[in-house]
């Protein structure tokens, strides 16, 4: 599998530090000495779906192609207005594409099991070009009143097309089911034969936990990559690493022990979006022509559940 075109959408209002100040008992150097996060991109009158189809048509003209071209879609997304349809379906009849569509939710390693996924198919030869869209609005799970939480997120979507081609090198996804320390409850419509408790939550997360095990996995799943490619950790031109927490990047970076220029960011101007992190980052390099023909690029993330996804491909375009 190749990544042949990447498109993102933002939506426009911009939250800087300094507005979440004057409604909650923050400040911008706590923010920023704990996150990196200076602002982020807040959904208000934009509804996701309109994103991620945006971001769709931009990968798909990106790739050189039609909708019509397009035979597979796999949306990534944790949470929208619709539990069903998937977020996919609802791509699909905004860009006029004919194809067969599901939706993935591994939290905020969606994006990567999502192109996993793709590159099973394609390697299956069940599919020819597919669309890859990751599709996040954190910012509807959290409380807006819980500093702790809301400062941490943004919204977004990026999406990619790949093809056959030879550009995955290695990936590794893992699972490890631990549900207290980073989950979202929705209460379920009520039926007359309910008789258990039952009730709604949102965003709850601990930090310092999901710190550890994140900085943990994903230097365990990196190791492990390069070991399985046989390179070194200066042979990858850029770690795209889940934009969470710039001190989770720096950690990585440290354990390497290579400088911050492998690791582009975003997480200061789009906080924590979610699986949208990476394929936003990587549109932005791309339209940014800082990838080269060649490039190995290393995509690495950790979510809820918990879950790890990262893989090595090289850049084909
Ligand atoms: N502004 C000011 N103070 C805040 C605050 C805010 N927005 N949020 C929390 N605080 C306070 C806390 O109340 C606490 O005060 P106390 O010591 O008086 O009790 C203090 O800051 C320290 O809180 P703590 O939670 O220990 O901070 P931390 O250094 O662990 O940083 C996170 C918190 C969330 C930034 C950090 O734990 C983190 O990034 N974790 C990983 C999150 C992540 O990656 N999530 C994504 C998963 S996909």
């Amino acid at each position: 599998m190749k990544i042949i075109g990447t498109g993102r959408a933002h939506p426009s209002k911009v939250v800087t530090n300094a507005m979440l100040e004057q409604f909650l008992d923050t400040n911008d150097e706590w923010i920023v000495s704990r996150t990196g996060m200076k602002e982020r991109r807040v959904i208000s009158s934009e509804k996701l779906e309109d994103m991620a189809a945006d971001a769709a048509r931009k990968a798909i003209e990106d790739a050189g192609l039609k909708p019509d071209d397009i035979d597979y879609i796999i949306c990534s997304n944790v949470v929208n207005e619709y539990i069903t349809p998937g977020l996919s379906c609802i791509i699909q009849g905004a860009i006029g594409a004919k194809c067969a569509c599901v939706d993935v939710n591994a939290a905020c390693s969606g994006f990567i099991y999502a192109l996993d996924m793709a590159d099973d198919r394609i390697r299956a030869g069940k599919a020819k070009h597919i669309l890859v869209v990751a599709a996040e609005e954190p910012t509807r799970m959290v409380d807006w009143t819980d500093r702790s939480l809301c400062v941490l997120f943004g919204d977004g979507a990026g999406a990619v097309v790949v093809s056959y081609g030879e550009g995955m090198i290695a990936s590794r996804l893992t699972t490890q089911s631990k549900t207290d320390c980073l989950y979202y409850v929705r209460k379920l419509e009520p039926t007359p034969y309910i008789t258990k408790p039952e009730y709604g939550a949102p965003m709850y997360m601990n930090g310092r936990e999901v710190f550890k095990t994140a900085v943990l996995s994903s230097s365990r799943d990196i190791k492990r990559l390069l070991d399985k490619a046989g390179l070194q950790p200066s042979d990858i031109k850029y770690y795209i690493l889940h934009q969470a927490n710039m001190r989770i990047i720096e950690a990585i970076a440290n354990w390497l022990k290579l400088d911050m220029s492998y690791f582009p960011h975003n997480v200061d101007r789009c906080g924590n979006t979610s699986s949208a992190s990476i394929p936003l980052l990587l549109d932005e390099l791309a339209r940014e022509g800082k990838l080269k023909k060649g490039d190995k690029i290393l995509m690495s993330a950790f979510g809820a559940g918990f879950t790890t996804g990262a893989c090595i491909f090289e850049w084909t375009k």
